[in-house]
């Protein structure tokens, strides 16, 4: 889950958000390696606030720019926001669960392989472009 140059969107704060969401995923994947599940509610803490201020970004800019697949991308948020909520209830009933602790990792790795590199990518194309009036 290191951060590397394909996950530059060349967009900031997006790049900055994404940097920081590489670390926490980080972060957690070695907190879960050494068998400290306590890293988990700290994680989804996090992540809590930040698919609130994140995805707000990428939705304005969205917006803001007429980005013509918004829809599809706000409803990939939607799913994500939706699938922690779910992990937060799991979370609430077994804080110190393992397999938990698994499945939230497995959780940030795909959606940064899916959504960073696949929507999110396209959307820091489209930006781009429209900054340089293309
Ligand atoms: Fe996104
Ligand atoms: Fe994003």
């Amino acid at each position: 889950m290191k951060w590397c140059s394909d996950y530059e969107i060349g967009v900031e704060p997006i790049d900055a958000q994404h940097r920081e969401l590489v670390r926490r995923a980080e972060r957690l994947l070695a907190a879960v390696e050494q068998g400290d599940s306590a890293e988990v509610g700290r994680t989804l803490t996090f992540l809590r606030v930040y698919v609130v201020e994140h995805f707000g970004a990428e939705q304005a800019a969205m917006a803001a720019s007429g980005y013509p697949l918004a829809d599809v991308h706000a409803e990939e948020h939607a799913l994500f926001a939706h699938r922690l909520i779910a992990l937060e209830a799991e979370h609430a009933s077994a804080p110190a669960s393992p397999w938990l602790a698994t499945k939230l990792t497995v959780e940030l790795a795909s959606w940064l392989r899916q959504h960073i590199l696949g929507l999110d990518r396209d959307l820091g194309r489209f930006l781009r472009g429209s900054a340089s009036g293309q």
